[in-house]
């Protein structure tokens, strides 16, 4: 989604908010702006360029500008198209105040109207822009900054975070957050401000997380904080512990291969981690002993991968510790009706920790006072400081909008933490616990060395050979119908490939008029026997239709490997962990087209690594 940043301090302010905005381009990349009010005229001055961040950095050399406060933005579109007139910043009628905003503001067109024909003339499709218009309106209308931004913040409806900076208050700046995440970095005489700490960590680790629907005022050297009533709050400033880990390609062309390499050591990295606190687990995820024995029903909730990853976890929960488990769409969870329930665990799944609908979804369950938890990879994120209790994966920043490694450091935690309770409810030994991370080691080895094995094969003939196609359907059954999605959420996000998945059994019930020569099938296939008889039954009856079958098989399912067109073949591992040590091959396959087809891998169109808007 949107990123933002800002500066004000004793320095100049251009290099910090590029620098800034560089390390939150993954949020979005469609559009990107800069204002700075002149250290000397103190006037206003803005460059806006479609398109990447380089666009903005190339207007910026050509045309210099920079002072001791200024604002940044990437922009990920919702209201209007990505263009220079809709990049931010945005301004008031005399160009005095400027605005960048992530976030929605969901009454923005009755403001709009009512400021239309109060006579402000609007120069971009974004809502955006009336905030910057009610601003110019409300200063005429109060005496003081403070009460015409209490009166803003109250008239505006959504989630936002935005910041301001006005010619007529040269040495402040408005910072503002309701339900999108903003926090500030305290320097020397300097202040940052961004949308993830990360961006400002490397110059100070003092941060202040701004809490929900609050607004500072900001000087270089102070800040005053207030609730939206006006009421002034104490700011609470913590330490952090993170660092910016200045993430390279190394020899790899795009992040994603990069991120799929490095699977097998933070699956790794993340057992050894569960492992260390075993001990501690519970308190770690403010759980007592008491509720985990009496745990009776599991909720897990999340977007995207992390839905696949909490459908695939479904199967641990459900047979490991035998707890009767749900999934839930973290956008659908909130409109459906909610049925309180004191001996239930609500896991939300995200790599970010930011995902809009999942953060809302958790505090739907926070405000019951029920027990939630998430499962994360980014300790600052907004769900860490929120959820009851948290558990980390170890896959370290994941830059490729495609989840992968994210993915896979999710379904080992899910799977050790389905171990743990079980060993807890005494379901299970310790030496059975033991061999759970053993099995995630094994699945891991086995994830790195299918890609190993077919690596060449792939580059060299498969990839190619695939981009022909439009579209594939994709099929699985039971613990491979999730994973199957998960395929086809990666062909689709990186390559534009058109990609349906099925439960393999619906085949026949519709989705079989699909199938023909130019319809591949691929079949994602599972080790019991039962269900394996059935994906073969499945394979058939593509078969004889004329279709084209590409198989993920395990070692020994002949049937299948001899009937499709193309097989990957994995290992056999533990029947829970198939998905986890089948991913590999499907990411890398799935990467290796949408490389042949020429598409921006890391960052397809469209598309943002966070989002954080609902
Ligand atoms: O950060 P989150 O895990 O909450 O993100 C959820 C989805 O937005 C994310 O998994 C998305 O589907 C990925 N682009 C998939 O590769």
């Amino acid at each position: 989604m949107c990123s933002v940043f800002g500066y004000i301090g004793k320095n100049n302010c251009r290099s910090y908010v590029m620098e800034g905005l560089q390390k939150l381009e993954y949020r979005g990349y469609d559009s990107a702006g800069f204002a700075c009010l002149d250290s000397d005229d103190k006037r206003l001055y803005f460059s806006k360029a479609k398109g990447r961040l380089k666009n903005l950095a190339t207007l910026l050399k050509e045309k210099p500008m920079d002072g001791h406060i200024g604002i940044g933005h990437t922009r990920w579109s919702v209201y209007g198209k990505p263009s220079q007139k809709n990049a931010h910043p945005h301004f008031d009628c005399e160009k005095r105040i400027s605005i960048v905003h992530n976030g929605i503001i969901e009454n923005y067109h009755s403001l709009k109207e009512q400021l239309t024909q109060a006579g402000h003339i609007f120069h971009s499709e974004t809502d955006t822009e009336t905030i910057a218009h009610l601003f110019e309106s409300l200063l005429v209308s109060h005496k003081t900054l403070k009460a015409a931004v209490v009166d803003l913040v109250n008239q505006l409806e959504g989630a936002y975070a935005f910041l301001c900076i006005n010619q007529d208050y040269p040495d402040c700046m408005i910072m503002v957050r309701k339900r999108s995440p903003l926090c500030i970095g305290i320097g020397d005489d300097e202040i940052f401000v961004a949308s993830d700490p990360l961006a400002f960590i490397n110059q100070t680790k003092k941060v202040l997380f701004l809490p929900d629907e609050s607004f500072a005022i900001v000087k270089k050297d102070l800040i005053e904080l207030y609730e939206f009533s006006g009421k002034p709050l104490t700011p609470d400033v913590q330490e952090l512990s993170i660092e910016w880990q200045d993430n390279q390609k190394n020899e790899h062309q795009h992040y994603m291969l990069k991120e799929i390499y490095e699977q097998k050591n933070v699956i790794h990295a993340t057992v050894d981690f569960l492992h260390a606190m075993t001990d501690q687990i519970w308190d770690h995820l403010s759980l007592t002993l008491e509720q985990v024995r009496k745990l009776d029903k599991i909720h897990l909730v999340g977007c995207g991968t992390s839905w696949h990853a909490a459908r695939i976890a479904q199967f641990y929960f459900e047979t490991i510790c035998m707890i009767p488990t749900r999934v839930h769409l973290a956008s659908e969870f909130r409109y459906m009706p909610f049925f309180p329930d004191e001996d239930s665990l609500y896991v939300y799944i995200s790599q970010s920790g930011e995902t809009a609908d999942t953060l809302e979804a958790l505090r739907l369950v926070n405000s019951m006072n029920l027990p939630t938890i998430t499962v994360t990879n980014v300790p600052s994120s907004t769900m860490v400081r929120e959820a009851g209790g948290f558990l980390l994966t170890q896959a370290g920043q994941e830059i490729a909008v495609a989840s992968t490694k994210a993915f896979s450091t999710q379904l080992s935690a899910l799977y050790w933490l389905a171990h743990r309770i079980a060993l807890e409810k005494r379901i299970i030994d310790s030496v059975q616990m033991e061999q759970a991370e053993q099995d995630l080691l094994v699945a891991a080895e086995v994830l790195e060395n299918t890609i190993e094995n077919y690596k060449r094969d792939i580059c060299q003939t498969h990839a190619p050979f695939y981009t022909q196609f439009d579209r594939v359907i994709f099929l699985g059954r039971h613990l491979s119908y999730p994973l199957a999605m998960e395929a086809a959420l990666k062909l689709k996000e990186i390559s534009y490939i058109f990609s349906q998945c099925y439960p393999a059994g619906e085949l026949k019930h519709g989705p079989l008029a699909l199938v023909d020569e130019k319809t591949p099938v691929f079949i994602f296939s599972h080790s019991e026997p039962l269900i394996y008889q059935k994906i073969v039954s499945n394979a058939h009856e593509t078969k004889a239709r004329g279709g084209h079958v590409v198989a993920f098989a395990f070692e020994g399912q002949h049937e299948l490997i001899d009937l499709a067109d193309l097989s990957f073949v994995v290992p056999k591992v533990k029947t829970l962990l198939g998905p986890l040590a089948m991913i590999g091959i499907i990411q890398f396959f799935t990467y290796q087209i949408a490389k042949n087809l020429d598409c921006p891998i890391d960052k397809p169109r469209n598309l943002a690594k966070s989002v954080t808007v609902e």
